[in-house]
């Protein structure tokens, strides 16, 4: 499963810190720069919102590559950083670890807060000590809230968050703006649209459908199934954090998204189609936190990095559901 999308052949040499690396985009991401030649320093604490065993598997491959290592310790930890940072020294770091998840973030603000917000503010504490100056930053759709205009650009208005979780991404694009402002680092932060695939967080609606469906359990869907997201596949992400890595200079903002969206009832009639099953659907009503829809304008991406997402997602879809199968993910 690993995503060949073109690099410039002068980049290939440099060295890159992925942080949250055993996660699902992290380890992905990682087989990919390692199959295109890049070294790759992974960082991880395999926090426990889902298991350690599922991001061991997401990491057993990039283990056996001569121009990986990785380093089991918390982006909270200073001391920890430094020496990843000075012993390393990479050329761009690519910060994608963070607590992930709308819902839980309304149950534990504070832990959310402590990693994300803290936990950034360190890294670029660290970059800045140890004079690494560029960095990718995984930001979020859920920075746009309930905003009503369609599709969500990257100059409308972000005050309006509607979780601790997008709350604590909009406050770290902040921070990212202020250490750009201060110490002239070159960072772009990339609002991922809900994305899926291969490896996907068992929390996020496609993988919990998925085995929902395929051992024949009954799904819960929250709402009345009108919601709508834009689903972005993981190797469209993965080509649009690959031209961010390339015209990586100054501050930026970009969405990262299919500019597709679909409603929940309409993913669940694909994933029908795909697993060959008819859901047995249980309605509850909206969660707090959860936004009524997302929807990308990927314009300013297509314009300056020249990202070009193709994977529709009834493909993406049927691929995804496929790789659980012959991987038996199904648990
Ligand atoms: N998957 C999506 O749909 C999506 C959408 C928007 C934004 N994002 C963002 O993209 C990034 C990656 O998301 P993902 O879906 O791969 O999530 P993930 O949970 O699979 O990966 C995040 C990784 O970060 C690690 N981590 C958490 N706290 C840490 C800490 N204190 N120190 C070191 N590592 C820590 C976790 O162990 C995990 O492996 C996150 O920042 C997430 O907020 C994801």
């Amino acid at each position: 499963m690993i995503y060949l999308i073109n690099t410039r052949q002068d980049m290939i040499n440099q060295k890159i810190l992925i942080t949250g690396a055993a996660g699902f985009i992290g380890s992905s991401l990682a087989d990919d720069l390692l199959a295109k030649g890049f070294s790759i320093m992974g960082i991880d604490n395999f926090d426990s919102f889902y298991t350690r065993d599922i991001k061991e598997t997401n990491i057993s491959n990039a283990l056996k590559h001569n121009l990986y290592s990785f380093q089991e310790g918390d982006i909270r930890d200073m001391e920890f950083l430094n020496s990843c940072f000075s012993g390393f020294r990479p050329d761009i770091v690519i910060h994608l670890a963070a607590k992930a998840g709308v819902r839980p973030s309304i149950k534990n603000p504070a832990s959310y807060y402590d990693v994300n917000v803290n936990g950034t503010l360190n890294m670029l504490e660290a970059m800045r000590k140890n004079k690494i100056g560029r960095m990718l930053f995984a930001s979020s759709s859920s920075v746009y809230g309930n905003n009503k205009k369609i599709p969500f650009a990257e100059s409308d208005n972000v005050d309006f968050p509607v979780s601790p979780y997008a709350a604590s991404k909009k406050a770290c694009e902040l921070l990212c703006h202020t250490y750009h402002h201060l110490f002239d680092m070159d960072i772009f932060c990339l609002r991922f649209f809900t994305v899926y695939g291969p490896r996907q967080r068992p929390d996020l609606a496609i993988n919990k459908f998925t085995r929902a469906l395929l051992n024949d359990e009954p799904i819960t869907l929250f709402g009345d199934g009108s919601t709508s997201r834009d689903y972005t596949h993981i190797s469209d992400i993965l080509q649009g954090i690959g031209q961010a890595m390339e015209n990586l200079k100054g501050f930026g903002i970009f969405n990262l998204g299919e500019s597709n969206a679909i409603s929940l009832k309409e993913l669940v009639a694909l994933l029908e189609n795909s697993t060959g099953k008819k859901a047995d659907i249980k309605y509850l009503p909206m969660q707090d936190g959860d936004v009524l829809r997302t929807f990308a304008d990927i314009s300013r991406a297509k314009s300056v990095l020249g990202y070009n997402p193709v994977v529709n997602i009834a493909d993406g879809i049927s691929n995804y559901v496929e790789w659980v199968r012959v991987n038996n993910r199904n648990f």
